[in-house]
């Protein structure tokens, strides 16, 4: 089975991603640690010295790439759904999981992580507030086209999986389905 996590930054895609893939004894795939590998250098780097488009052509790259595989939890980037026809594809692979997490919430985790992350431009307080708020009203389009929607504040991996074993019926045997 492929499982692929998306949401906007910050929502806990890669922490809830490892911990589910461990839970389901799957692979676990970091779509941006892919590309890091691909260029030798952290996503921060690549947007400054390659720009956005390369990194987007990249990531939808190595999106085609991870499908041609299976077994594995897939975490996106916050921008992997909103290019190209990365959505249709993972939603034509498998298991499409929309982490939604409050603008607040949001503005609350990622405010220690402004200087490191290419699109949030160092902004802090209000100004970071309103450029989620922004940001996350031009995406979620985007991720609502994801099969389920799950409120990520709070979720546990173990929760997740549970929700995935019932609703997925993974681990059933022939006589239950
Ligand atoms: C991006 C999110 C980042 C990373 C890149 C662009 C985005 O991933 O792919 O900085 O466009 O929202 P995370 O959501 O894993 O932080």
């Amino acid at each position: 089975m492929r499982i692929f996590l998306v949401g906007f930054m910050g929502a806990g895609k890669s922490a809830l991603g490892r911990g589910l893939a461990a839970e389901l004894g799957l692979k676990f795939i970091d779509l941006d640690k892919e590309i890091e590998k691909h260029f030798n250098k952290d996503v921060a780097a690549i947007f400054a010295t390659e720009g956005e488009k390369v990194f987007r052509d990249a990531e939808a790259q190595k999106l085609s790439e991870a499908v041609e595989g299976d077994d594995f939890v897939l975490a996106c980037g916050g921008g992997t759904p909103c290019f190209g026809n990365n959505m249709q594809v993972m939603n034509d692979a498998g298991v499409t999981i929309y982490l939604k997490m409050s603008t607040d919430h949001l503005a609350q985790r990622l405010e220690p992580e402004t200087e490191t992350r290419p699109l949030l431009g160092g902004k802090k307080g209000h100004e970071l507030w309103t450029m989620i708020h922004e940001l996350l009203q031009e995406r979620e389009p985007d991720y609502l086209k994801a099969q389920y929607k799950v409120k990520a504040w709070d979720l546990k991996a173990a929760d997740l999986a549970e929700f995935i074993r019932l609703y997925e019926n993974v681990g059933a045997t022939q006589e239950e389905e």
